[in-house]
């Protein structure tokens, strides 16, 4: 019998949003006259804006005729795709690259889990405590993250920075003594507690990262949503960050592409290890198993970035936003204590004690027919809180927190 990847019976449990889409499916089939209200997983609801669209269509009319048709492209992605994300999301922050550090994808998401194809299986990989399920679940899958001990629920080779609300979920630089990580993930704005980091404390985890040989994964996927002045809007603000850092982007949160797909991984060439460059190895890697991205979604994306794309995608994330504000002012009123929803689309709840975060998303499922994330679905810590987004619409979401008040 062929041997399998054993690494994948080493869940203790489902993947996070698939649980949670079960039993949602579970009620809707015993329960089919109820409207289940979705506050859970991070997906969007407004249509693409309509210069998107527009480019879009005149991409797909371009495929069409035997004179504009595209056959394959750039493994990266289109020189003017690139070069509008490089003036679009770098340049206004003093940040320069080479077009060939920037490798487009189909959201932040696969490169995410492909990224660590880069690295060996002897690693100590760092994820903040909690933390968006997919950066231990890839290198779990990959081999990498060791055994699982359901005690702590914790795996072997994973080290876990705790952010806690004391400091405002922020994750602490490891002290001289403490074990170093080889892989250390970060996220801001942060999923899932909604917090966004201070330059001075991404300036430490660069200067760590460099004086331990250690790279950094930074995932800017809710970077649009930043509110607080000065605060960094993408790592390479640190001083030193293309010696140490990877980061990856997405269009999903910021530009409505959920359904689209694209994102991009920024691979400077400044960062080698041990002689070896990183970004000349995930270049051999893109052209052996990526073909690039379709020409009509690049030129999609490349739309986003004129000045009447810049204009309806930001009035897009105003209106999540504002969803988020009234989450929170809602949530508040009812006695509950919240974090985060304003530098992200995502509102953190503590939730009161007696109740796990999984039996509250029963009971709100049950009781309000909404759905939000548990807490405890990304780590241990996030247990006794709970996540709600704010990407349904503003009805939908006025009309969730009616029924929260009602029957909660
Ligand atoms: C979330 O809800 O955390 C995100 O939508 C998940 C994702 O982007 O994959």
């Amino acid at each position: 019998m062929i041997k399998l990847n054993e690494n994948f019976f080493k869940f203790p449990g489902g993947y996070l949003f698939a649980e949670m889409g079960k039993r949602s499916a579970a009620y809707q089939a015993e329960h089919p006259d109820k409207e289940i209200i979705s506050l859970g997983i991070g997906d969007v609801t407004l249509p693409l804006a309509k210069p998107v669209t527009d480019a879009m269509q005149k991409a797909v009319a371009e495929m069409a005729a035997k004179e504009t048709f595209h056959g394959y492209g750039n493994v990266r992605g289109y020189e003017w795709l690139r070069k509008a994300v490089l003036d679009g999301d770098y340049v206004p922050y003093g940040v320069h690259f080479d077009l060939d550090e920037i490798f487009m994808n189909d959201g932040s998401k696969t490169d995410c889990g492909n990224i660590i194809e880069l690295f060996g299986n002897e690693l100590t990989i760092a994820v903040c405590e909690p933390t968006y399920p997919v950066y231990v679940d890839a290198n779990v899958m990959a081999g990498k993250a060791g055994d699982y001990h359901a005690e702590t629920g914790q795996w072997d080779h994973v080290l876990y920075l705790p952010c806690r609300a004391e400091s405002d979920f922020a994750p602490v630089v490891p002290g001289e003594n403490d074990p170093v990580p080889d892989l250390i993930y970060l996220c801001y704005p942060n999923n899932p507690t909604g917090a966004m980091i201070s330059k001075e404390l991404l300036q430490q985890w660069v200067d760590y990262a460099r004086a331990h040989g250690s790279v950094i994964l930074y995932d800017g996927a809710y970077v649009g949503f930043i509110d607080t002045p000065g605060a960094p809007h993408t790592i390479y603000e640190c001083e030193g960050a293309k010696e140490c850092a990877i980061e990856l982007r997405s269009f999903s949160k910021t530009a409505g592409f959920t359904g689209v797909r694209l994102g991009y991984t920024i691979v400077p060439k400044e960062l080698v290890i041990g002689g070896k460059s990183l970004n000349a190895m995930w270049f051999r890697r893109q052209r052996t198993k990526c073909n690039g991205i379709s020409y009509i979604t690049q030129r999609g994306g490349e739309a986003v970035y004129t000045p009447e794309g810049r204009k309806e995608t930001a009035a897009q994330i105003a209106y999540y936003r504002n969803n988020c504000a009234v989450i929170r002012r809602e949530m508040e009123a009812l006695g509950y204590t919240v974090y985060g929803g304003k530098d992200a689309p995502y509102v953190w709840v503590k939730l009161p004690a007696g109740e796990t975060s999984w039996q509250y998303f029963d009971r709100l499922l049950a009781d309000a027919n909404v759905i939000g994330a548990p807490g405890s679905g990304f780590g241990p810590s996030g247990e006794g809180y709970f996540r709600f987004t704010g990407f349904n619409t503003l009805e939908k979401t006025e009309e969730a927190l009616e029924r929260i008040r009602k029957k909660m």
